[in-house]
């Protein structure tokens, strides 16, 4: 009898396993914006700009968050014009009232970006910002931001997967800076890609 219920345990965790091991790991955690709003079809190819006081030192790590998400997406390219007012996508510094969502200052909100097709990327000026290399001590991370709020641009809300790049939030001293396979799931399940 016993070692007919272990025969019987052993055929199910044969057969079940790997089915359940699968569904393990096709458990998502990345999410969309109300509305699945997404870049058209046939609109892989975007365009960006920054805005006038955009300093040069920080446009190398927002290049590198561009190239994570096309090799990660297999779709998408970006490439930098000189028109902020008719690239796709539109970069800047801002701070406190600008216009739209308000910053308040050092803390509270890093950055923020709008769903497809708006286009606008905006950090906080008064954010103590750092470009690294690595993690630095009581600064954020510039690369890391700029990789999570192009996630928004191309339509990606946030993850309940703490460890994600579109997880809502990143502490001091923290670097993520490599897309992971929730990050490139959500963005392949949004534009139907595989
Ligand atoms: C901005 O908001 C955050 C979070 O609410 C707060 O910690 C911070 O002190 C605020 N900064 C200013 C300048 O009001
Ligand atoms: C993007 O959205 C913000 C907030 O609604 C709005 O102020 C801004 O005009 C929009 N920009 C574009 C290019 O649609
Ligand atoms: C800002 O970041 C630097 C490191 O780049 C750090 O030494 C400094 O303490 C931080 N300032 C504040 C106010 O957190």
């Amino acid at each position: 009898m016993a070692s007919r219920v272990t025969f019987v345990c052993v055929l199910f965790c044969l057969i079940l396993c790997p089915a359940f091991g699968k569904h393990l790991k096709a458990v998502s955690h990345f999410s969309f914006f109300r509305g699945n709003p997404r870049w058209p079809v046939g609109q892989s190819d975007l365009t960006y700009a920054f805005g006038q006081n955009f300093p040069d030192s920080f446009v190398p790590p927002v290049v590198s968050a561009f190239d994570e998400w096309a090799s990660g997406s297999g779709y998408f390219t970006f490439s930098r014009v000189a028109d902020i007012v008719t690239s796709d996508l539109k970069i800047s510094f801002q701070r406190m009232s600008h216009g739209d969502r308000d910053f308040n200052g050092t803390g509270g909100a890093l950055a923020h970006a709008f769903a497809p097709t708006n286009g606008t990327l905006h950090f906080d000026a008064d954010e103590n910002w750092s470009l690294g290399p690595g993690p630095v001590a009581n600064a954020i991370d510039f690369k890391s931001v700029a990789l999570h709020e192009i996630g928004h641009l191309l339509g990606l809300g946030h993850s309940q997967f703490r460890d994600a790049v579109m997880w809502e939030s990143i502490s001091r001293g923290t670097v993520k800076d490599k897309l992971t396979s929730d990050d490139i799931q959500g963005i392949k399940v949004l534009y139907g890609l595989n």
